[in-house]
């Protein structure tokens, strides 16, 4: 287990100093020129307003939280645009992703970047993540590029998202070669879906110093309690395993039993699993400043062994 105090942990092997919570930004943004399967404007169903997300990102930063997370694909660049707008001036520790459709071809990584800055209004991004492992795509030419574009001081750190054991280790000892670290892997990790413990993830990343960013961390609103059957999710996320999962009632209800102890909500409880669990970052996505707060909240307190313990076997 993590030692459960302090707000902040180096990101990785590299000298960023970020908080030990972050904020999802993937639905931030004016989605109305993306195109409608984009996820950004459909799963989560309306977005926020621009001041609810402003007043979103000073709470965070009030309470200690200093990282955001977005991607060139979120709304088509819509949320890096909205990330841009809101962090201009700001000392946060800025995340995006590349590429910035699924059609893109490693090559393309330099003038993504490019724009990614352009839309962010910065010279350099603190950590530039490859979304997804493309099969059409070489790790070790994409890392490559990264280091490239590390040594242009345009990115401070190099991430990953969504590589398996094997590809992190092929990213890893690319970006070796050229002297560098690999400093992240945003991953799906949560109570309700422990794969990076069994399919050898969170082992390589505590083997080669890489933090695991946990990506959907309240399973797109499940584990918050608030919804059920007759209460729905707006948007597609209504149909996603995490509203259907059998376990969900049962572990909510020990979210809700646990919190009740400690005077916090289940997201909360949730939210605090995670960052006890050694060199793992969440994410949670906050649509205006009350989500904002609340999340930022599971940095104040700590659960106890019993606890983090009952909470794994309930999920597990
Ligand atoms: N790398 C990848 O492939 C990948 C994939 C997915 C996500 N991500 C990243 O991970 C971030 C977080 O994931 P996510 O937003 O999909 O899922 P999430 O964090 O599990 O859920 C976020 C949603 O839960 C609700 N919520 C959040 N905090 C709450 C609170 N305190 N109380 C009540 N409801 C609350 C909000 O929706 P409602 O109020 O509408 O319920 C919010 O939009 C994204 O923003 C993105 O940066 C990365």
């Amino acid at each position: 287990m993590a030692e459960p105090n302090g707000l902040s942990m180096p990101l990785g092997r590299t000298d960023l100093s970020v908080s030990r919570l972050g904020i999802g930004a993937m639905v931030w943004g004016d989605m109305s020129a993306a195109p409608r399967w984009n996820p950004a404007r459909n799963v989560y169903g309306p977005t926020s307003t621009a001041e609810e997300q402003r007043a979103a990102l000073e709470v965070s930063l009030a309470a200690g939280v200093n990282l955001i997370d977005t991607a060139a694909m979120y709304g088509k660049g819509a949320s890096e645009r909205r990330v841009g707008e809101l962090t201009a001036g700001r000392d946060v520790v800025v995340a995006t992703k590349f590429p910035f459709g699924f059609f893109s071809r490693t090559s393309s990584l330099p003038a993504t970047l490019d724009n990614s800055l352009a839309r962010l209004r910065r010279t350099t991004i603190d950590l530039y993540q490859v979304h997804y492992p493309f099969r059409w795509m070489s790790i070790p030419t994409l890392m490559d590029l990264m280091a490239d574009a590390v040594e242009a001081g345009k990115i401070r750190a190099v991430g990953v998202s969504n590589y398996n054991a094997e590809q992190m280790r092929a990213a890893h000892a690319a970006l070796a070669r050229r002297g560098r670290v690999l400093a992240s892997n945003q991953v799906q990790y949560l109570l309700l879906h422990r794969g990076p413990e069994t399919d050898g993830v969170i082992d390589a990343c505590r083997e080669l110093g890489v933090t695991l960013i946990a990506y959907m961390p309240l399973a797109s609103g499940a584990l918050t309690g608030k919804y059920s059957a007759d209460s729905q999710p707006a948007g597609w996320r209504r149909r996603s395993s995490s509203f259907r999962n059998e376990n969900l009632a049962n572990l909510v209800g020990l979210l809700g039993e646990i919190g009740g102890r400690h005077d916090r909500s289940p997201s909360q409880v949730a939210l605090r699993w995670l960052i006890q669990q050694d060199g793992v970052l969440p994410i949670p996505g906050a649509k205006n400043p009350a989500q904002a707060a609340q999340n930022a909240g599971a940095l104040t307190f700590t659960l106890d062994e019993a606890e983090v313990e009952a909470l794994s076997r309930a999920s597990g």
